[in-house]
Protein backbone atom coordinates (compact mmCIF):
# COMPACT_ATOMS: atom_id res chain seq x y z
CA UNK A 1 0.00 0.00 0.00
CA UNK A 2 0.99 3.43 -0.85
CA UNK A 3 -0.20 6.22 1.52
CA UNK A 4 0.15 9.85 1.04
CA UNK A 5 -0.65 12.54 3.63
CA UNK A 6 -1.10 16.07 2.26
CA UNK A 7 -1.68 19.53 4.40
CA UNK A 8 -1.48 22.86 3.45
CA UNK A 9 1.76 23.93 3.31
CA UNK A 10 3.46 20.37 4.17
CA UNK A 11 5.34 21.84 7.22
CA UNK A 12 3.37 21.07 9.79
CA UNK A 13 0.67 18.48 9.60
CA UNK A 14 1.55 16.21 7.23
CA UNK A 15 5.14 15.66 7.68
CA UNK A 16 4.42 14.74 11.17
CA UNK A 17 1.40 12.12 9.59
CA UNK A 18 4.25 10.90 7.29
CA UNK A 19 6.69 10.65 10.29
CA UNK A 20 4.27 8.72 12.69
CA UNK A 21 2.83 6.21 9.76
CA UNK A 22 6.96 5.23 8.51
CA UNK A 23 7.44 4.24 12.77
CA UNK A 24 4.11 2.10 12.58
CA UNK A 25 5.64 0.68 9.04
CA UNK A 26 8.21 0.08 10.53
CA UNK A 27 7.21 -1.62 13.77
CA UNK A 28 4.64 -3.96 11.95
CA UNK A 29 6.85 -4.99 9.41
CA UNK A 30 4.44 -4.05 6.67
CA UNK A 31 5.69 -3.25 3.33
CA UNK A 32 3.56 -0.04 2.77
CA UNK A 33 5.14 3.16 1.28
CA UNK A 34 4.67 6.55 2.92
CA UNK A 35 4.82 10.02 1.51
CA UNK A 36 3.66 13.63 2.18
CA UNK A 37 2.83 16.63 0.17
CA UNK A 38 1.32 20.07 0.11
CA UNK A 39 -1.40 21.88 -1.72
CA UNK A 40 0.32 25.04 -1.95
CA UNK A 41 4.16 25.91 -3.14
CA UNK A 42 4.49 28.43 -0.31
CA UNK A 43 7.09 26.39 1.25
CA UNK A 44 8.36 24.02 -1.56
CA UNK A 45 12.21 22.39 -0.57
CA UNK A 46 12.16 24.02 2.89
CA UNK A 47 12.46 21.45 5.69
CA UNK A 48 9.52 20.97 8.19
CA UNK A 49 8.73 23.75 10.75
CA UNK A 50 10.80 23.64 13.72
CA UNK A 51 7.75 23.02 16.35
CA UNK A 52 6.66 19.54 14.47
CA UNK A 53 10.08 18.57 14.46
CA UNK A 54 10.41 19.38 17.90
CA UNK A 55 7.10 17.67 18.66
CA UNK A 56 8.58 14.01 16.90
CA UNK A 57 11.62 14.21 18.71
CA UNK A 58 9.84 14.81 21.96
CA UNK A 59 7.95 11.67 20.94
CA UNK A 60 10.84 9.90 19.12
CA UNK A 61 9.86 10.26 15.31
CA UNK A 62 12.44 12.04 13.74
CA UNK A 63 11.43 14.40 10.68
CA UNK A 64 14.25 16.77 9.85
CA UNK A 65 14.97 15.13 6.60
CA UNK A 66 11.54 15.73 5.16
CA UNK A 67 11.67 18.06 2.30
CA UNK A 68 8.41 19.88 1.15
CA UNK A 69 6.88 19.43 -2.46
CA UNK A 70 3.58 20.76 -3.65
CA UNK A 71 0.77 17.75 -4.49
CA UNK A 72 1.21 16.88 -8.23
CA UNK A 73 -2.07 15.42 -10.55
CA UNK A 74 0.26 12.36 -11.05
CA UNK A 75 0.14 11.41 -7.46
CA UNK A 76 -3.47 10.14 -7.81
CA UNK A 77 -1.73 7.71 -9.86
CA UNK A 78 0.58 7.05 -7.68
CA UNK A 79 -0.47 6.51 -4.21
CA UNK A 80 -3.51 4.12 -3.27
CA UNK A 81 -4.55 6.41 -0.12
CA UNK A 82 -4.39 10.43 -0.19
CA UNK A 83 -4.89 11.17 3.39
CA UNK A 84 -6.00 15.10 3.62
CA UNK A 85 -6.41 17.02 6.93
CA UNK A 86 -8.59 19.32 6.68
CA UNK A 87 -11.80 19.88 4.23
CA UNK A 88 -10.58 22.87 2.36
CA UNK A 89 -7.37 20.17 1.57
CA UNK A 90 -9.81 18.23 0.32
CA UNK A 91 -11.55 20.52 -1.74
CA UNK A 92 -7.92 22.02 -2.78
CA UNK A 93 -7.33 18.41 -4.03
CA UNK A 94 -10.83 17.52 -5.58
CA UNK A 95 -10.95 20.18 -7.87
CA UNK A 96 -7.43 18.55 -9.79
CA UNK A 97 -9.32 15.62 -10.91
CA UNK A 98 -12.98 14.57 -12.51
CA UNK A 99 -11.84 10.67 -12.55
CA UNK A 100 -14.03 9.36 -9.76
CA UNK A 101 -11.41 6.20 -9.31
CA UNK A 102 -8.83 9.27 -7.73
CA UNK A 103 -11.35 10.93 -5.99
CA UNK A 104 -12.63 7.63 -3.76
CA UNK A 105 -8.47 7.52 -2.61
CA UNK A 106 -8.95 11.04 -0.89
CA UNK A 107 -10.10 10.86 2.72
CA UNK A 108 -10.07 12.94 5.73
CA UNK A 109 -7.28 10.88 8.08
CA UNK A 110 -9.26 11.72 11.06
CA UNK A 111 -11.75 9.68 9.76
CA UNK A 112 -9.81 6.64 10.48
CA UNK A 113 -9.87 7.44 14.05
CA UNK A 114 -12.98 9.04 15.00
CA UNK A 115 -15.30 7.64 12.02
CA UNK A 116 -18.60 9.64 11.02
CA UNK A 117 -17.66 13.07 12.98
CA UNK A 118 -15.91 14.65 9.82
CA UNK A 119 -12.96 15.70 12.07
CA UNK A 120 -10.11 17.80 11.24
CA UNK A 121 -6.73 17.93 11.63
CA UNK A 122 -6.70 21.63 13.07
CA UNK A 123 -3.74 23.87 11.87
CA UNK A 124 -1.32 24.04 13.97
CA UNK A 125 0.56 27.06 12.07
CA UNK A 126 -1.13 29.46 14.02
CA UNK A 127 -2.45 28.14 16.72
CA UNK A 128 0.64 26.03 18.49
CA UNK A 129 -1.46 22.49 18.95
CA UNK A 130 1.33 20.69 17.73
CA UNK A 131 0.75 18.18 20.73
CA UNK A 132 -2.94 17.38 19.98
CA UNK A 133 -2.28 17.62 16.41
CA UNK A 134 0.50 14.39 17.08
CA UNK A 135 -2.05 12.48 19.27
CA UNK A 136 -5.14 12.85 16.98
CA UNK A 137 -2.31 11.79 14.12
CA UNK A 138 -1.05 9.07 16.01
CA UNK A 139 -4.33 7.57 16.94
CA UNK A 140 -5.67 7.74 12.98
CA UNK A 141 -2.24 6.00 11.94
CA UNK A 142 -2.77 3.70 14.53
CA UNK A 143 -6.70 2.45 13.27
CA UNK A 144 -5.42 2.45 9.33
CA UNK A 145 -2.55 -0.04 10.47
CA UNK A 146 -5.14 -2.09 12.54
CA UNK A 147 -7.56 -2.21 9.68
CA UNK A 148 -5.05 -3.51 6.78
P1 LIG B 1 0.54 22.84 7.36
O1 LIG B 1 0.56 24.25 8.12
O2 LIG B 1 -0.50 22.97 6.26
O3 LIG B 1 0.11 21.89 8.42
O4 LIG B 1 1.93 22.59 6.84
C1 LIG B 1 0.74 25.47 7.47
C2 LIG B 1 1.98 25.85 7.05
C3 LIG B 1 2.15 27.08 6.44
C4 LIG B 1 1.07 27.91 6.25
C5 LIG B 1 -0.18 27.53 6.67
C6 LIG B 1 -0.35 26.30 7.27
N1 LIG B 1 1.24 29.17 5.64
O5 LIG B 1 0.26 29.92 5.51
O6 LIG B 1 2.37 29.52 5.23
Amino acid sequence: MRLLMVCLGNICRSPLAEGIMREKIKENGLDWEVDSAGTSSYHIGEKPDPRSIETGDLNGIDIRGQRARQFKRIDFDLFDKIYVMDNSNYSDIASMTDNLKHLEKVKLILEEGYPGENREVPDPYWNNRFSDVFQMLDHSCEQIVLKN
